[in-house]
């Protein structure tokens, strides 16, 4: 795909450009990944010149580049690539200055960090401008829409100006190294794809766990709640990369056609099945990590039924799959933060140490995505000892830590990928429309199914693992979370 030498940023001087963007095109420039003429020009409302943009933007990378990373002068070189155009994207006039400071023929990459209310207006600026032309493509931040018509439209808005083929829908997770790794782990080995279905796994869990609250997004957040910020996105890739079939190629089509199968294939849960599929939480006071915190409302300042947990039992309907309970779970200011795939494997059909009064463990895999980025196998092992009886058995771990495999290798954030693949134009790792909009789909269907069922958010104490009836969920079925 054609090279592009210029990145126009809009939302520079957010949240997400703070902590993310600029930390990862630093990244980027510090190992010498950009271009030599490589600028990025930076857009916002505020009033700024280049040189207040690129003061910010050096404290900003000061705080939220990693410390023995972060260098003084290399900062310095990197902001000179910034320049700021202040700029409402409500009024079409904005644009035409823009355009008079990049030249979409010199290939142009845009990233839209704004609220999702700025889509439209945007993309019609940047159309009524000349800035959508076959060299420029569009990169979108979520949320992508609140439910599949919100995501139709901001989709049609998107596709007047840009082709699927120029238009990369983010999802992060997509752009973390253990989330690659699960594809390399399934499809670069030959001993885990044979056992990887119904006849070998029992049921497979992944947990999103995170200790922070609100995080000053409460209108936001409040608006979304676990389920739509949460499962619709990040936690349905991850089904879809542990579920998906082989892709013929590691190629955004072939891996893209694999995954959406997977969303089609998701069950619907309908408004019967709620009471034993369905689990949410909202939290209540308490301590994270030994600090006292404040329940949801309370830090929200208004009444709310919001769930800021969510658990669920999901099926993915096909061939390799039928059977296999995937329970998902995610909250805020649960008791730790671990995104982590279970993957409990079968018993043994018969245990010849049984009668000797040895229990053998079904085997696990778990892949533990952050904070520790590791991959561990439980099997099971003789204790050492000269037992007279028999035989004991012990679970251990068949250990691979990321960290010391490669000792070497700088821990990247996953915008550094995500940002360097659409500057390189390969969506391999961006959400396909049909993605975006089958996984809606079934969130809307839950979404229904729990408002018809008059399902309300149970409260659970700040720095729990969530309320008890989601552990109910589970042991209904003879299964155990993964604490
Ligand atoms: C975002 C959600 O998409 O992902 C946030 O909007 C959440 O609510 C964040 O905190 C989690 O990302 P990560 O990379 O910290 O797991």
């Amino acid at each position: 795909a054609d090279k592009i030498s210029t990145l126009l940023l809009f939302g520079a001087t957010g949240d997400l450009a703070h902590r993310m963007l600029l930390p990862s095109l630093y990244g980027l420039h510090a190992d010498g990944l950009l271009p030599e003429n490589f600028r990025v020009v930076c857009t916002a409302r505020s009033e700024l010149d280049d040189g207040q943009f690129r003061a910010s933007a050096v404290d900003a990378l000061k705080q939220y580049v990693p410390h023995n990373f972060y260098d003084p002068r290399t900062a310095l070189v990197f902001s000179r690539r910034l320049t700021y155009v202040a700029l409402d994207a409500t009024n079409t006039e904005g644009f035409k200055a823009l355009a008079s400071k990049v030249d979409p023929k010199d290939g142009l990459a845009i990233f839209l960090s704004t609220a999702p209310s700025l889509f439209k207006p945007t993309i019609d600026g940047l159309d009524s401008a000349g800035l959508t032309g076959p060299r420029v493509r569009l990169a979108l931040e979520k949320p992508l829409g609140s439910d599949l018509s919100s995501s139709r439209e901001i989709n049609d808005a998107v596709a007047a100006a840009f082709p699927e083929q120029r238009t990369f829908r983010i999802d992060h997770y997509l752009g973390k190294e253990t989330v690659q790794n699960l594809l390399a782990l399934r499809f670069a080995n030959s001993t885990f794809e044979p056992l990887w279905n119904s006849a070998h796994i029992d049921h497979v869990q992944i947990t999103v766990a995170e200790t922070v609250g609100l995080e000053d997004r409460g209108g936001y957040y409040d608006s979304a709640g676990a389920l739509r910020d949460m499962v619709q996105n990040h936690m349905l890739q991850l089904v879809a990369l542990v579920a998906m079939e082989p892709p013929a190629d590691f190629d955004a089509t072939s891996v893209r056609d694999e995954k959406v199968k997977v969303f089609r294939s998701l069950r619907p849960i309908r408004s019967d099945d709620v009471a034993d599929h369905v689990v949410t939480g909202q939290y209540g006071s308490g301590a994270v990590g030994g600090e006292p915190v404040k329940g949801y409302v309370e830090e929200l300042g208004k009444e709310s039924a919001t769930e800021t947990f969510v658990a669920l039992k999901a099926h993915v309907d096909n061939w390799r799959w039928a059977g296999v309970p995937f329970y998902l779970r995610t909250g805020k200011r649960m008791a730790d933060r671990k995104t982590e795939i279970y993957i409990q494997f079968k018993c043994v059909p018969h245990s010849i140490f049984a009668a000797r009064g040895a229990r053998t463990q079904p085997n696990k895999l778990i892949i533990s995505i952050q904070p520790e980025e590791n991959i561990r196998l439980l099997v099971m092992a003789k204790t050492p000892g000269l037992d007279r009886e028999g035989i004991r058995l012990r679970e251990v771990p068949l250990d691979v830590g990321m960290a010391n495999a490669f000792a070497d290798a700088r821990r990247r954030i996953a915008y550094e990928r995500l940002l360097l693949d659409l500057m390189d134009g390969d969506p391999t790792l961006f959400v396909r429309r049909d993605e975006v909009e089958a996984q809606w789909q079934w969130i809307d269907q839950v979404r229904a199914a729990w408002t018809e069922s008059g399902l309300t958010p149970k409260p659970y104490g700040a720095g729990s693992w969530g309320p008890s009836a989601a552990i109910a969920l589970t042991e209904r079925d003879g299964v155990h979370w993964h604490d």
